[in-house]
């Protein structure tokens, strides 16, 4: 069971403040949306709750299952349980999928990084990209190096599958997705629910919760929590745009 908090956090990037005092909660089997314009912070909450180096911490606290993970490195976190799908995928020339699932596998049992992973670990590569309508073959293709949009996408959420996170971050899983994509990504998202994982998931578009309904939805503005509510604020949203938000 497993439980993320983020307490009244700020964060600056390079020198500028770019979340002022943002809380949210999500819980095993909760699906927890984060919406609002660009440039209103979305990303910067994933990656700070990733320790990606640069986001710098003013004040506030991040707690998984009630302890703070401030002091961990990314690395650390995510064997901690934390996975974030990127919402713009980095090329990793020389990385293939199967030989990073081996290298994490042994990590987290402690041998050698570059050892030969369990053979078991080949099936579940390969059921997790058939859950993403990704053949075999991106098994061993380098990772995201002339990947479609789409494809890179439907990587992060492989990915997600493979390392059974108990907290999933996914940034915009949808952007690029073709309809029949957005189906299939918001079914892996339920099933990742009622396996009790804790999910927060960033989206601009309800289409999305047109087939799995949200549990939460934060909307952040300027770096703020601007309105909270359930699958009807997605809507709004949808329909209104962001008029209806007052915040400074
Ligand atoms: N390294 C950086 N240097 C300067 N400003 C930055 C840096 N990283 C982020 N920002 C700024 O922080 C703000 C929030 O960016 P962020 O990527 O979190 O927005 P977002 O809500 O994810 O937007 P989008 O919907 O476009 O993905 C933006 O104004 C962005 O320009
Ligand atoms: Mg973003």
């Amino acid at each position: 069971m497993a439980s993320l908090e983020v307490k009244d956090l700020a964060v600056r990037v390079e020198g500028k403040e770019i979340l002022k005092g943002v809380s949210l909660k999500v819980s095993s089997g909760e699906l927890h949306a984060i919406m609002g314009p660009n440039g209103s912070g979305k990303s910067t909450l994933a990656y700070t709750i990733a320790g990606k180096p640069g986001y710098e911490v003013v004040s506030g606290d991040i707690l998984l299952n009630g302890e703070s993970i401030l002091d961990l490195d990314p690395d650390e976190r995510a064997l901690k349980g934390i996975f974030l799908g990127f919402q713009d995928p980095p090329p990793l020339p020389g990385v293939r999928l199967l030989s990073l699932v081996n290298a994490v596998y042994n990590k987290k049992k402690g041998l050698p990084v570059t050892g030969r992973g369990d053979p078991r670990l080949f099936k579940k590569v390969v059921q997790a990209l058939e859950l993403v309508s990704l053949s075999t073959e991106y098994a061993n293709r380098e990772l995201n190096v002339g990947f479609s949009g789409g494809e890179k996408k439907r990587m992060e959420v492989a990915q997600a599958l493979i390392f059974e996170p108990e907290v999933i971050i996914l940034d915009e899983p949808d952007s690029g997705l073709d309809a029949e994509g957005v189906r299939s990504i918001a079914k892996i998202i339920d099933g990742f629910r009622k396996e009790g994982r804790a999910l927060l998931v960033i989206t601009h578009y309800a289409r999305l919760f047109s087939f799995v309904e949200p549990d939460v939805v934060t909307v952040l503005y300027k770096g703020r929590v601007a309105a909270r509510g359930g699958a009807e604020l997605a809507r709004r949203i949808e329909n209104e745009g962001f008029s209806f938000l007052r915040v400074n």
